[in-house]
């Protein structure tokens, strides 16, 4: 049907016959001459059509927007004063003598080039969204980045396995999305979380290196960075260090960055301390290109008389911390105001600041509402710390620690973008020392940080079970540019620590027997030691694509209510399906509006 692609019509063909298929982006009447800019996949494509072949003419007379066209014609140079360096075609068009209408198109629902299309009607067309040059690039990059970690894993000799869709619930912190079964009346299969346990049982038979492109499902609030279906990059291998694990990782990443972007990525990446991280960022996922760093001033304020500060200084589960801006001195107070309204969205009680006009005044070189409530030794200690110079502004946060930290990490990356302090670059970094479990203030329980198949850094059953909160793991996370792309640990592989663990999480004997029996029982028939790591796949499409949201890399993602405007699932089940299934709604389905 076609010669060439529209996109690949430059300069070198000049003088030839060519045939192109593609929809008409744009058509334009000049006078006598009919210009239509012919799109595929690989790009964009001018043709005229002159009234001397008035068959063709009469054709493109009646050719609109998305119509499917063929077109036959000899390719020649764009006059003079009309090249288009931007396209790859730019610099040429061609005459067009024979089209062929292949199919025509109702009036698209909006212009392909139009910006602002709800993301509603764009999923509900997203056949026509995807058509936009811009969406192509992205799912081309995420190809490339697939295939990119198929050439690498292949070639370490890792075994690409899947493991199965219609499961048991793997726990990952979300709910589960349960599928009935037929055979089985009123028991359900769940769709996994992730292979978790599966890859570790791969181990236990022996297969060493295993990786899968698998969808896990998870039905927990979406964000841009979730959807309740999404891709991972699984992996497992066996007879491994946390450090030979991470080390091959990283050399898998280098290798996609590579391929993909050109890009190097450093090597080795940094690794930090999940306290440290915390501490200095206040996140355990720092995007380091943002040179705000959280400065600890507790200890400075326990005694002032402003309670704001000294009640959580002396609070064990307080923080006081300051976080200098650099030049921020000039920052109306309007905007002040705007930052303290986008705190308080992240739990902050206030936003207290001061801003440092001249230091050597002491006291009366500072501008802020709460110096007169801070001590001379106080406010000195505040200054040297975080480094203040004349001109900077300092940012306060004091409340329970996780306040804090929720809000001054977010008020961080905020500053980054609105002040244009976010650096140039990819800045990957392995977070580590991960605390094993997390003290869950509301069900009054501990929580696994990671999942509870995670290695804690000591196989001392006592230490295990009587200070569970004092435990690190041997989990690590890859954080770029402040987004986790891909978390993982070792394992743990022996039947004892494994129940010492469920025990501390209160999954009780009989619990643990009946949710996981099947691994308990597989750690008792030779189980190696083994560790691996999960990437999310859309995470990094979108990161190295440059898309806001996740939604921008998967071809038909769900909305941020999860469902899925273009096949309106999900939708009612059919009575007669029910009645087969054994099932029979508590209420009627919703009424859709
Ligand atoms: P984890 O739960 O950290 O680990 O998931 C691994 C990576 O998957 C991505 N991710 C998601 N991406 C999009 N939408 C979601 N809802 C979503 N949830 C997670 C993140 C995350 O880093 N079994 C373990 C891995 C292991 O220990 O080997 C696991 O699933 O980028
Ligand atoms: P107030 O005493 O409530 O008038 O607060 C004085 C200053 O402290 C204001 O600038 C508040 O925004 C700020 N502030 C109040 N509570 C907090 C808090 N928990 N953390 C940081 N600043 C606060």
């Amino acid at each position: 049907m076609r010669s060439h692609f529209c996109g690949q019509v430059t300069e070198k063909l000049i003088g030839e016959q060519v045939t192109v298929c593609g929809w008409v982006n744009r058509r334009r009447d000049h006078g006598g001459v009919i210009f239509i800019d012919l799109r595929d996949r690989e790009g964009l494509l001018q043709v005229v059509i002159d009234p001397d072949t008035p068959e063709a003419f009469a054709r493109a007379e009646q050719a609109r927007s998305e119509y499917v066209l063929r077109i036959q014609g000899k390719v020649r140079p764009r006059p003079e004063g009309t090249v288009n360096p931007e396209l790859s075609t730019g610099r040429v068009e061609v005459l067009g003598h024979e089209l062929q209408i292949l199919n025509t198109a109702e009036t698209p629902p909006f212009q392909l080039d139009e910006e602002d299309v709800g993301e509603d009607t764009r999923l509900r067309y997203r056949y026509m969204d995807l058509r936009r040059p811009v969406m192509f690039e992205r799912l081309r990059t995420r190809a490339r980045i697939t295939r990119a970690m198929r050439e690498f894993l292949d070639g370490e000799g890792f075994l690409d396995i899947e493991t199965p869709m219609l499961t048991k619930a793997t726990p990952e912190g979300a709910r589960d999305y349960l599928v009935p079964s037929r055979t089985h009346p009123g028991q359900f299969f769940a769709l996994p979380q992730s292979p978790q346990i599966f890859k570790q049982l791969l181990m236990m038979s022996g297969f060493e290196r295993y990786y899968q492109i698998v969808r896990c499902f998870r039905d927990e609030d979406l964000r841009a960075d979730r959807q309740p279906e999404f891709t991972q990059l699984d992996i497992e291998t066996s007879f491994l260090e946390a450090e030979d694990i991470m080390g091959i990782m990283e050399r898998l990443m280098r290798h996609v960055f590579k391929s993909v972007l050109s890009v190097d990525l450093p090597d080795p990446f940094p690794r930090m301390g999940y306290a440290e991280a915390v501490e200095r960022f206040g996140i355990d996922r720092p995007d380091l290109r943002i040179p705000l760093e959280l400065v600890e001033i507790a200890d400075l304020v326990k005694d002032v008389e402003f309670k704001v500060f000294s009640g959580p200084a002396k609070d064990k589960d307080g923080r006081v911390a300051a976080l200098r801006v650099p030049k921020g001195g000039e920052m109306p107070r309007s905007v002040i105001d705007d930052l303290t309204k986008f705190v308080s969205t992240h739990g902050a009680r206030g936003l207290a600041y001061i801003k440092v006009n001249d230091r050597t005044k002491g006291i009366d070189g500072l501008q802020s509402p709460i110096v007169k409530f801070l001590t001379d030794e106080a406010l000195k200690g505040i200054l040297d710390r975080t480094g203040a110079e004349n001109g900077d502004l300092i940012f306060f946060g004091a409340d329970k620690a996780k306040v804090v930290n929720n809000a001054l990490s977010a008020l961080r990356v905020k500053l980054g973008q609105e002040l244009k302090l976010i650096e140039e670059g990819w800045r990957p970094l392995w977070v580590v020392e991960f605390p094993m479990f997390e003290w869950n203030l509301d069900e009054k329980r501990w929580d696994p940080l990671h999942h509870p198949f995670t290695s804690p850094d000591t196989d001392d059953l006592k230490h295990i079970e009587e200070t569970p909160g004092e435990l690190l793991s041997k989990a690590y996370d890859m954080v770029v540019n402040g987004a986790e792309i891909g978390g993982g640990s070792v394992r743990i592989h022996r039947q004892d620590v494994q129940q010492a663990v469920f025990r501390v999480l209160g999954i009780g004997e009989k619990e643990a027997e009946q949710k996981f029996g099947f691994l308990l029982r597989a750690l008792q028939y030779g189980c190696p030691p083994h560790g691996g790591i999960a990437f999310g796949l859309d995470r990094i499409a979108a990161l190295m694509s440059g898309a806001g949201s996740i939604r921008e890399v998967i071809a038909f993602p769900k909305t941020q209510t999860a469902n899925d405007p273009l096949t309106g699932a999900p939708s009612p089940a059919e009575e007669k399906a029910l009645r087969e299934l054994g099932i029979r709604l508590r209420k009627g389905p919703e009424k859709k509006n």
